[in-house]
């Protein structure tokens, strides 16, 4: 098999990360924790900050270097919490602030760094700003949102109130349906999301003073970073044309938005080492750069590789993409397989289409989670070898798929009434322990560490978790050298340890067409098999982590990762 190096590609990702290193969000592995299905400690069926830190262990012991939280505000929940009614708190039913710092100094004391998830686009219909709007015409809150009379031919339909009145565009929303919403006095005010997400004015000073100090009120709390919800949607144009293919998009990237990043890094960079993560959607990879700028964001999830398909050619594609576009503005590419809003990869991974979008909604069609399973091992060896940061979502070190037989009295995501697809299926609290559900998701409370409280009765979990997840179990997979959980454990341990992951560049290695290898620092590699076909492993000294077992003769089987010390260091192959 010839090897022979193709491309080298220079990223910032850092030369010697580690706990201590600044910039530590260019190589950190970042776990995403969704409160509500982590950890329940207080037995009413839904996660809570008690159950996190009841739980550090678990990531302490997986060696994540940071965790992002889902939002934790009060909030009436309409979608999940990200309809936040106040910023500067948390929602009883997670807890309460004090425990939320607890929690921010019990992470940092295992050296963990925590990140907070702010949302800008849109506060909660019952933030007092939108109810101080919606009392008068005349408050000066009502500039704060985006109220506008009646206008053009648009019917009201969907979620809006009756009257009869006419929206002023016929905008679809981001879960679909209609995007604007009449209140009594015959104004209408947008909502890109539910109607309980008032969208906010950008162009308004108070608007944008009022999230810097949000921005301060973490950061005074020691969180080291924000992520930032819907980040490319903040600014309307105030002309409110109608969506025109060929035209510049009304409220989708609109350049204004580089403005309120540039003055939030200049917040963040009053205090050491802080991270903006941008949750930034965009197909042209171009534009989504230009959230990296060096005066913007210091990093933004990859959507293109998360919606990428099981395929050779285009994953290398989405990998070059990825590499030279973040090169070019100097920030470091992240690689994210899997969150809170789309397909967990076990099941997109098992179907036919491997790809994800919004629009491709593939619910219920065959899925194969064997297949799945074993490609989610390899994708995990992918993930955490390139360059740059890794997000690793609640559930996916367990190999958790997608639970697409919720009932659907039971679904609350607001997205399936607007677009026939729920999130809930990836939101589904996690397996911790026993043989059935709630699989210990309801333990952890106050009455473990002081067996005199008498254990409350525990409610189900908010959403129903398979009973097959028996084998999904932390406690399940611990010390199983096969499991999932074991494989995520060693790939983060060897990523810290090994030096050739610390430096900035990966190189192809020519491995052919449906096979993906390349090598980082001078002796370690990567080899993914895409083809059918069991396939030779370039020539090494050892596997040092593999995610399934080689075939006789040592061929790495499809759909199978293995991570290598080379035979030859690099210095020494020839071109
Ligand atoms: C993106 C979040 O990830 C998603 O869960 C939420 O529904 C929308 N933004 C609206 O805030």
């Amino acid at each position: 098999m010839p090897k022979r190096r193709r491309k080298q590609v220079l990223v910032s990702a850092n030369e010697a990360p580690g706990k201590d290193a600044p910039g530590w969000w260019k190589s950190a592995v970042i776990y995403q924790v969704y409160p509500r299905s982590f950890a329940d400690s207080n037995g009413d069926g839904l996660g809570d900050i008690g159950g996190v830190r009841a739980r550090l262990g678990h990531l302490r012991d997986l060696g994540v270097d940071a965790i992002w939280m889902s939002p934790w505000y009060p909030s009436p929940m309409a979608d999940a919490g990200y309809d936040v009614a106040d910023f500067r708190d948390i929602d009883p039913v997670f807890g309460t602030l004090a425990e939320a710092e607890a929690l921010i100094e019990e992470a940092h004391a295992a050296g963990i760094r925590m990140i907070v998830d702010i949302v800008p686009n849109h506060v909660s219909s019952e933030h007092p700003w939108f109810q101080a709007a919606l009392a008068s015409p005349d408050a000066p809150e009502r500039d704060y949102f985006w109220f506008r009379p009646a206008h053009g031919d648009h019917m009201a339909g969907g979620d809006n109130m009756a009257g009869g009145e006419n929206m002023p565009t016929n905008w679809t929303g981001e879960f679909g349906g209609t995007t604007w919403t009449q209140v009594p006095d015959g104004d209408w005010y947008l909502h890109l999301f539910t109607p309980q997400q008032p969208d906010l004015n950008w162009e308004h000073p108070v608007v944008r003073a009022e999230f810097e100090s949000i921005l301060r009120f973490w950061f005074d709390r020691g969180v080291d970073g924000i992520r930032i919800d819907s980040a490319a949607l903040l600014f309307k144009d105030p002309a409110l044309p109608e969506v025109t293919d060929g035209e510049p998009h009304p409220f989708h990237d609109l350049d204004a938005v580089h403005d309120v990043y540039r003055s939030w890094r200049r917040v963040a960079d009053e205090y050491p080492d802080r991270a903006l993560i941008g949750e930034v959607w965009m197909p042209d990879v171009e534009r989504f750069t230009n959230y990296l700028r060096p005066d913007e964001l210091h990093a933004a999830f990859n959507f293109d590789f998360l919606g990428c398909a099981w395929d050779p050619a285009l994953m290398r594609a989405c990998i070059d993409r990825t590499l030279e576009a973040h090169a070019a503005v100097g920030a470091p590419p992240t690689w994210v397989l899997s969150n809170h809003d789309v397909t967990r990869h076990v099941t997109r991974y098992g179907r036919a289409d491997t790809t994800f979008s919004f629009d491709n909604n593939l619910d219920r069609t065959p899925v194969d989670l064997e297949l799945g399973t074993r490609r989610a091992r390899a994708a995990a060896l992918l993930s955490l070898s390139l360059p740059g940061s890794a997000y690793v979502y609640q559930g996916e070190e367990l190999g958790l798929w997608e639970n697409e037989h919720i009932p659907e009295d039971r679904i609350q995501d607001p997205m399936y009434a607007r677009r026939g697809h729920t999130r809930d299926g990836c939101r589904v609290p996690l397996p911790w322990s026993d043989d059935e559900p709630p699989f210990a998701f309801t333990e952890g409370g106050p009455w473990l560490a002081e067996p005199s409280l008498a254990e409350p009765s525990l409610a189900e979990p908010w959403l129903p978790q398979p009973r097959e997840w028996k084998d999904r179990t932390v406690q399940a997979q611990t010390g199983d050298p096969n499991s999932m959980l074991e494989l995520y454990r060693r790939a983060i341990r060897l990523r810290r340890a090994e030096p050739g992951l610390h430096t900035p560049e990966m190189s192809w290695l020519d491995h052919g067409p449906d096979v993906l290898a390349y090598t980082r620092g001078p002796d370690f590699a990567c080899v993914l098999n895409l083809s059918g076909t069991a396939v030779p492993l370039p020539d090494h000294v050892s596997p040092l982590l593999l995610s399934g077992p080689l075939e006789d003769g040592g061929l790495l089987p499809p759909d199978t990762a293995a991570w290598l010390r080379l035979r030859q260091p690099r210095s020494t192959q020839r071109e």
